[in-house]
């Protein structure tokens, strides 16, 4: 696992934007499987910047995001599909076609065929993704078991608190959501982890300090894929207990 320690939350999305460029760069059709949620926000005005300077077009490039709420339409302000367009797709040169974020709302069943098989068709060069304060992955939460593939998923009550800040209230927060499963995010060539934030630190701990790989603690299971780059800042570091000389 590569480790990267940065200096501010900015640097770490800088960083990890640099890594999803990098792999356009390598292969202009690249299939980049994105994420959502407030960490992974900060990189995608990166990959806009550099768009707008040349650095990178995403004209041939395909994506293909981690998860969706249940329930909610594509044009709901919190849906993972309004996220994306607002934060990254409508301001960039990608094809709506080339963009896959499951749909939430309806014939869940051949939603989820469809998302399973873009997922082997389409494989991603790179993964961004971020970590719940529980370790979730997707929204693959802490459990007795874990599922590989594409699933409908319940939602953790501490993921749903930590997410009622997006909504009105606590029970706006759908409680399922349709999701990549964990052999689905290890398929990717690459995966970048980013991460900030105190509440981080008990996942961070595990997943940087520790040897155990447990289906409690879902973002473990990432040590067994062979190239993941985690990139977090120097106060999360430090209260991780991970003390590395930046890289
Ligand atoms: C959300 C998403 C994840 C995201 C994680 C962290 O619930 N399903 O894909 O990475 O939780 O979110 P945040 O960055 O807002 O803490």
């Amino acid at each position: 696992m590569n480790i990267i320690v940065t200096e501010s939350y900015e640097e770490t999305c800088r960083e990890a934007a640099g890594q999803m460029i990098a792999a356009i760069q390598a292969n202009p059709q690249a299939c980049l499987g994105l994420a959502t949620g407030g960490t992974a926000q900060g990189v995608y005005p990166y990959l806009i910047q550099a768009y707008h300077q040349q650095t990178v077009s995403f004209k041939d490039v395909k994506t293909v995001n981690l998860d969706e709420y249940i329930g909610l339409k594509p044009d709901h302000p919190q849906s993972y599909r309004r996220y994306m367009d607002n934060h990254f797709f409508d301001h960039v040169d990608v094809s709506p076609l080339n963009t896959y974020v499951p749909s939430g709302c309806h014939m869940l069943q051949q939603e989820m065929a469809i998302f399973a098989g873009i997922l082997d068709v389409w494989k991603r060069d790179i993964q961004l993704l971020g970590v719940g304060i529980n370790g979730h992955i997707g929204f693959n939460e802490p459990g007795e078991v874990l599922h590989a593939r594409v699933h409908m998923a319940e939602l953790a009550e501490a993921t749903i608190k930590a997410n009622a800040r997006f909504f009105a209230s606590e029970e706006d927060v759908p409680k399922t959501a349709i999701t990549m499963g964990v052999g689905d995010i290890l398929h990717a060539g690459k995966i970048v982890v980013i991460a900030t934030g105190s509440q981080k630190a008990g996942a961070l701990q595990k997943l940087l300090n520790d040897d155990e790989v447990t289906t409690r603690m879902p973002c473990t299971l990432l040590k067994l894929h062979r190239d993941v780059t985690v990139i977090l800042d120097r106060e999360l570091a430090q209260q991780v207990g991970y003390n590395r000389p930046v890289s």
